[in-house]
């Protein structure tokens, strides 16, 4: 079975399964935060190289105060949790896993994003196993905006291309994504990885993202599998 190199997964559907078992919302994402820890041990068992997970989106801070603070106490309780584990060896789902924050970090305050960097320096080993890309205050325009103001800034007057900006990107160091999925039934992007998936396959879990299983992982790896990928050309 032919396997992506790099996954994108738009985790979607939180406040519905928690709504749905007359929870609040960010019980929801308290259950999708388990989930993504089970979904970053498959992709590391089955070797799949990195895993970007849309955590956070430029929009999500449109949302009631309450969730938003919910989901950045989340966020905090995470990167300790993630430290943790990690710096005790405690448990293997991160041994060689290099992890990245990707996103638009200036809007942190300093102690979150100093952790934020701490955390990233912990796993920064050089023969990593799978990296993963926890995108937070993340939206694809931004990062292709941010890409372009720095390509400008080091090379002044220099007509840019297509490479200028793929190297510039926050996920620079991974492949562009084979395969995108989203859960929870929907079928739109939402500003995600918009320059990277310009060839990417796409997928349609109709599950929420808290029951998105290693097990629903797999229904999607098969489905990619029987994918003809085409890059514009015709079929081979
Ligand atoms: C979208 O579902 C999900 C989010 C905006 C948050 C995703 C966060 C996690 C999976 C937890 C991991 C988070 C961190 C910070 C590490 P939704 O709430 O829009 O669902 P709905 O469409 O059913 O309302």
């Amino acid at each position: 079975m032919s396997l992506p190199l790099h996954i994108g997964f738009i985790m979607d559907g939180n406040g519905r399964w928690a709504q749905g078992k007359g929870l609040p919302r960010k019980m929801g994402h308290e259950a999708g935060a388990k989930a993504l820890e089970k979904i970053i041990d498959h992709c590391r068992t089955i070797g799949i190289q990195c895993a970007t997970f849309y955590a956070f989106s430029t929009e999500n801070w449109s949302r009631p105060k309450e969730e938003v603070d919910a989901l950045m106490s989340l966020l905090d309780r995470y990167i300790a949790e993630l430290h943790r584990k990690i710096s005790s060896g405690e448990a293997d789902v991160y041994k060689d896993v290099q992890i990245r924050f990707v996103g638009d970090l200036s809007v942190f305050s300093e102690e979150r994003y100093s952790r934020i960097r701490e955390l990233e320096n912990l796993t920064d080993k050089p023969h990593s196993r799978l990296r993963i890309n926890i995108a937070i205050n993340y939206g694809g325009r931004n990062e292709i905006v941010s890409a372009v103001n720095r390509f400008i800034a080091e090379n002044p007057g220099r007509p840019l291309t297509e490479k200028d900006i793929s190297l510039r990107l926050y996920t620079e160091g991974c492949s562009d994504p084979d395969l995108i999925i989203r859960t929870a039934g929907e079928m739109r992007l939402s500003n995600f990885l918009i320059w990277q998936s310009a060839y990417a396959e796409y997928y349609s879990s109709p599950v929420y993202w808290p029951d998105f299983t290693p097990k629903e992982l797999d229904i999607a790896l098969e489905a990619f599998s029987k994918r003809t990928r085409k890059f514009g050309n015709v079929a081979k």
